[in-house]
């Protein structure tokens, strides 16, 4: 995400100011670590970041269209291109890059390696009072995760984002998958320049 949209996403979490988030689809880590820069910030270190990725684990069965800048790791820096591909040879969306990345907060971040629609069965959200969904686009699993967020959160106050609701509709069906989901379970939808796709529970 670049960074006027990594801002406009900080300034939902400052409307709403969690202290547990979720974020679906880590990829390099860049949104969790201002999320948690911004949470220990406001919190003083009284918050939770729970992160979940393939982290390069796609089995195939995944079917995701993938945007060719996480195919090929590609940078908009070119120093970055050097540094990671070719002197580095890091794959920055692994767990163990994300982990280093993210080393100032070790202790309030939990990150879980696997398929959103697997790892989201198991996992404690109890807590969690924000979620950010942008991980599989693809209708059925945003559907998924939506769902399963949302069943999880329903009965307390939070919020829910899904990136990328017209924004990549090209190779997606985000946007139907929320639509129909909003519809069935009569939720308010506000959509924030035609990217960020807010729930209000
Ligand atoms: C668009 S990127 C996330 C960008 C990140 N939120 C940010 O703001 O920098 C999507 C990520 O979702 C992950 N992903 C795709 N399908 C997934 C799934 N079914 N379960 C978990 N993660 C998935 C990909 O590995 C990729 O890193």
């Amino acid at each position: 995400m670049n960074s006027d949209w990594g801002n406009k996403l900080i300034k939902l979490v400052n409307e709403k100011k969690p202290s547990h988030f979720l974020e679906i689809g880590v990829f390099c880590g860049v949104t969790s670590r201002n999320i948690c820069e911004f949470l220990n910030l406001i919190h003083r270190g009284n918050f939770t970041y729970t992160g979940i990725d393939l982290f390069g684990d796609d089995n195939g069965d995944n079917n995701e269209k993938k945007p060719t800048y996480i195919k090929h790791q590609k940078f908009s820096n070119p120093l970055k291109h050097i540094y990671y591909n070719l002197i580095m040879k890091e794959n920055l969306n692994s767990l163990s890059s994300v982990r280093k990345f993210l080393k100032d907060f070790e202790d309030k971040v939990s990150l879980h390696k696997g398929n959103s629609n697997e790892v989201l069965k198991n996992l404690d959200m109890q807590k969690i009072d924000f979620a950010f969904i942008d991980g599989g686009h693809s209708y059925q699993t945003t559907l998924n995760d939506l769902e399963i967020v949302y069943e999880n959160m329903k009965d307390k106050k939070g919020t829910i984002v899904c990136d990328d609701y017209q924004d990549a509709s090209y190779i997606t069906d985000v946007k139907k998958a929320i639509d129909y989901y909003v519809k069935k379970e009569k939720l308010s939808l506000r959509i924030i320049e035609g990217k960020f796709a807010v729930i209000d529970i």
